[in-house]
């Protein structure tokens, strides 16, 4: 029985602990590819993911490791993607596994995402062995992190391995570990087939392809198979495993983790979560758990130059095929013409979208403030989501509204929690509880609408702890809200694409907070420019731009050249991230700063 000898497994942490370092030096030491070929990180392919250093895309891996005990094991690292954005597929990765390496920095210690995924991993039941990473550092504190795993994970520390993944300490105790603390996969190999999708990417040669572990049953090529939520059936081309590059086996078994081609157009033809099985006698119920990706964040997307537009589809569609969580449809605004309203996952996942078609498809876009889904509800009893301010209803056909609320696991240090409960209570937040960590650190619960953080909340938290406050949330539902439309008058021109649905008790001090902003973000026309904000027929708040003196260097004191030359440089940035809006240019940052509180 070859199971035996195989350990399923990912590794999770806090953004920065250390993950992609320690999965690299995993493939390193076990010799599958040479030092020479070694890229930095080769777990994380995207730039952009390596510039962030973040872990968007998950890659999984599989090891070949003789152990002390002189067998061959398989130990089969299945990444996951390193971000609160992405749980669902966290979830699934963890679905997969018998255990998990759970790894908390040295000098760090437990951080928020460091419980959230450790919660995560216990909902799975999985055996979990706790690393403490970069003990090279001078400020490392190894007893200090004990504790907190002692006390604040409630895992066994003596059971800690020690490593540093960036000098290569402690790793051949990693794999020794695996092999001798996580279980073997238990499933049965003679059962109907029934295998999970964790993940799944695209190939421009081959087509999507399906990231899978073998639950019961067994796949081969030739086989007809069948995703389970949708029926969708195709004829498997290939299976194998990944050893960095794809290596074709004959057969996946029970307990194994490999990959699937079977001609799948694109990737959001597989759900991440769905279940495989056989076309003629499949397997009689799915894997539990399946959902749809469910968007939470929604932004119109729009070229700068209207020309562009073709380009952007183009952009979308290629866009898509690697990443099925990111939904679109057509969009059109009188202000900005022809795009595209997307979903995404949350904020991150948005930044990143708009960074790829960028960065990889040489646009410059314009994305509107970004929205959550409210649940409207008509005085005839009907109900309606709605995620774009430009499509809210006539406020006298509504009878009720809803809006998403969260619940936030924030950790800092005690000194902190003033500041913190003042930012939240100032952002609606109710205060459910808290909790103290050891080393003077707690955990502060809050309830808070998810239109609160969607935008800065992340950097606020950030800069009132001085970097040391950590963030985790999940949504928890749907809440009676009171809403109203805030729309943006540009010269008397009411420009769609900045309206905003803003709490009622809160309009009037946003409309004259956004129009300030926006008077500094528009710069000088030739002519007069007024910014007004209005709720309805009512204009709540007036702004005006005066035109634009000849030399616009003058307002600079002095004659400091270097700052000039800054101010003109400066000028010619924006320049390309300008859209006309009648007769008024408005820069690309205006659609984002209407959005900022203060
Ligand atoms: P995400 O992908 O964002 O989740 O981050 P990660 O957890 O994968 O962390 P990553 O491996 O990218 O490491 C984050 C930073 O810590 C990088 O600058 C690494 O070089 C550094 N780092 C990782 N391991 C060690 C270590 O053992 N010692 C020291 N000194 N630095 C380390």
């Amino acid at each position: 029985n070859g199971m035996k000898h195989i350990r399923n497994f990912s590794i999770i942490a806090h953004i920065d602990h250390g993950k992609s370092t320690l999965s690299d030096r995993l493939i390193q030491e076990t010799g599958i590819i040479s030092d020479r070929d070694f890229k930095d990180q080769i777990l994380d392919t995207m730039d952009i993911e390596r510039e962030r250093g973040i872990t968007i895309k998950s890659q999984t891996v599989s090891l070949p490791y003789t152990a002390k005990d002189g067998k061959e094991y398989v130990l089969n690292l299945i990444d996951t993607p390193g971000h609160v954005d992405f749980t669902y597929e966290v979830s699934r990765a963890l679905a997969s596994c018998e255990g998990a390496l759970l790894i908390v920095d040295a000098s760090q210690g437990v951080e928020a995402q460091t419980l959230a995924n450790l919660y995560l991993a216990l909902e799975h039941d999985l055996e979990i062995i706790p690393i403490i990473n970069k003990i090279d550092l001078p400020s490392a504190e190894i007893e200090w992190v004990k504790g907190q795993i002692e006390e604040d994970l409630g895992l066994d520390s003596e059971t800690a391995i020690l490593t540093s993944a960036k000098n290569g300490i402690g790793i051949a105790d990693v794999l020794e570990g695996a092999v001798e603390m996580l279980p073997a996969p238990e499933g049965d190999p003679d059962a109907p087939l029934k295998a999970l999708i964790f993940d799944s990417h695209y190939d421009p040669y081959r087509g999507t392809i399906v990231h899978f572990r073998v639950i019961d049953g067994k796949i081969k090529a030739g086989d007809n198979i069948k995703f389970m939520s949708n029926d969708a059936s195709y004829k498997v081309e290939e299976v194998g495993v990944f050893q960095i590059v794809r290596v074709p086996r004959k057969e996946l078994s029970a307990g194994e983790v490999g990959y699937l081609i079977a001609g799948i157009k694109t990737v959001s033809d597989t759900r991440c979560g769905d279940t495989i099985t056989h076309v003629k006698g499949g397997c009689p119920e799915p894997v539990a758990g399946f959902k749809d990706p469910t968007p939470v964040v929604f932004s119109s997307i729009y070229p700068v130059a209207s020309d562009d537009y073709e380009e952007l589809t183009v952009a979308m569609e290629k866009l898509q095929l690697n990443d099925a969580s990111l939904i679109y449809e057509k969009d059109s605004s009188a202000a900005l013409g022809f795009g595209f309203r997307c979903g995404f996952l949350g904020l991150l996942h948005l930044e990143v979208v708009q960074e790829r078609l960028e960065r990889e498809y040489g646009l410059s876009l314009i994305l509107t403030a970004p929205s959550v889904q409210y649940e409207v509800e008509f005085n005839t009893g009907e109900v309606e989501i709605i995620d774009n301010p430009a499509l809210y209803p006539d406020p006298t056909t509504i009878s009720r509204t809803s809006e998403p609320f969260i619940k936030a696991s924030i950790i800092v240090p005690e000194r902190y929690m003033g500041a913190v409960m003042k930012l939240c209570l100032d952002r609606r937040g109710i205060s459910v509880n808290y909790q103290y960590l050891t080393n003077g650190r707690m955990d502060m619960i809050f309830e808070l609408p998810l239109a609160e953080v969607v935008y800065d909340f992340y950097d606020k938290l950030k800069s009132i702890t001085q970097g040391y406050g950590s963030f985790d949330y999940e949504i928890i539902g749907y809440k009676e809200t009171d809403l109203v439309k805030l729309d943006f008058l540009i010269n008397g021109e009411r420009v769609d694409a900045l309206s905003q649905l803003v709490h009622k008790d809160r309009a009037v001090s946003r409309g004259r907070v956004a129009c300030e902003k926006l008077k500094e973000e528009i710069p000088r026309q030739m002519f007069k420019v007024a910014i007004q904000a209005a709720i309805g027929a009512k204009i709540v708040s007036r702004e005006t731009i005066s035109a634009y003196r000849k030399d616009v260097t003058a307002k600079c004191y002095g004659g400091d050249i270097s700052r000039k030359r800054k101010l003109l440089e400066k000028q010619k940035k924006g320049k390309k991230r300008m859209k006309m809006v009648g007769q008024v240019e408005i820069p690309q940052s205006a659609f984002l700063a209407v959005l900022k509180s203060d």
